[in-house]
């Protein structure tokens, strides 16, 4: 079978890229990415000689590279990654978003309906259901849940769920769709909260926390995430939602005293900034539906999944070097 997977070169996508492409030898793998600052080639460049993988640099956006991309490789599955993912960068520029996350989407799912795939699934975000609030414990997010967004980022990542919904329901396009939780692992960009505190915590840098750092995320680990994208690609039901969670929820100031802890730096790092407008007070996922439907779980605890991932980091401190040099992005060459 093959399969195109957009944002392959982001955090989620690169993780899901070494999943798959390792785990289905027989399977055929087409890495697509606009490399964005978000984009690092570093990421899959481990890939290149797989026999079952190929990358492709181009846009969702752009409708005759997708549709000549389409006509040559005939894909049986898409899965689409790719997205302007940073709620801050999407208070400043809101169109960006509108346009990578739904009308990139939109033309994915043009060229699907056009060369009649078997599965277009899109990777969704709890954030789509708004926040809960942190005096009920007892409320979780289910798939039932209105959408409910509170941020540019999220209402686009909404219109672009719709889309998808409403491609389904006209032009029976076979659509699935995940909603997941705050992730963490390895090759996460350094501009969200788990690699940020760990990069400044290594540099005795100052840690910024939103507000009081009250916010509440549940946290899960990438490669549980993925685990989950996979079984929901092979075996979900056409048309259906599911959740993915983590079943960790933190508030932001428990994961950054966690982190400072485990490297041995002290609190005092730690600068409460103003808060983000709008910022989500709580977000909880019920993913009961995948647990049971799929036989999905997750396999980390967040305790010890973010020792891994602090390992990781520590291990791999070039590999936030290039970032902030700009480095990383001579990392991809293109060859014919
Ligand atoms: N990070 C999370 O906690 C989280 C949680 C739930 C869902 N998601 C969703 O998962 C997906 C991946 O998130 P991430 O954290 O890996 O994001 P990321 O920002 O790390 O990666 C996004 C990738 O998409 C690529 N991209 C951006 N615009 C593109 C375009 N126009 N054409 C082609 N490629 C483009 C970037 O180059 C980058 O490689 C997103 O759809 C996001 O909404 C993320």
């Amino acid at each position: 079978m093959k399969y195109l997977v957009t944002g392959g070169a982001g955090f989620i996508g690169s993780n899901y890229m070494h999943y798959v492409v390792n785990k289905y030898p027989n399977d055929y793998f087409v890495c697509l990415d606009a490399l964005t600052y978000a984009g690092n080639y570093n990421n899959i460049k481990a890939l290149e000689e797989k026999p079952n993988y190929k990358f492709v640099k181009g846009d969702i956006r752009d409708t005759i590279l997708i549709d000549n991309l389409f006509n040559e490789e005939k894909f049986d599955y898409v899965i689409n990654f790719a997205a302007e993912s940073h709620v801050d960068n999407s208070i400043k520029n809101p169109n960006l978003f509108a346009e990578t996350n739904i009308l990139g989407t939109m033309v994915l799912l043009n060229a699907s309906k056009k060369y009649g795939v078997k599965r277009y699934h899109q990777v969704s975000t709890d954030e789509v259901y708004g926040d809960l609030p942190l005096d009920r414990p007892d409320l979780l997010f289910t798939e039932e849940n209105p959408i409910h967004t509170s941020s540019p980022y999220s209402a686009s990542k909404a219109g672009a769920d719709l889309q998808v919904l409403a491609y389904a329901r006209t032009f029976k396009l076979p659509v699935t769709i995940s909603r997941c939780s705050n992730n963490y692992g390895p090759y996460q960009f350094p501009e969200k909260l788990i690699p940020v505190v760990i990069s400044k915590a290594l540099n005795d840098e100052r840690i910024p926390v939103y507000g009081k750092g009250e916010n509440v995320r549940d946290w899960i680990h990438v490669h549980d995430h993925n685990v989950g994208v996979d079984m929901i690609v092979r075996n979900g039901k056409e048309g259906e939602i599911y959740n993915l969670g983590g079943h960790s929820e933190r508030t932001n100031l428990e994961v950054v005293k966690t982190i400072l802890k485990e490297l041995g730096k002290p609190e005092s790092l730690i600068e409460f900034v103003t808060d983000r407008p709008g910022h989500d007070l709580r977000y909880a996922i019920d993913s009961s539906k995948i647990e049971k439907e799929l036989n999905w779980n997750r396999t980390y605890t967040f305790e010890e999944g973010i020792k891994e991932t602090i390992n990781w980091y520590v291990n791999n401190q070039d590999w936030i070097d290039d970032i902030k040099t700009g480095e990383y992005k001579k990392a991809y060459t293109y060859k014919r």
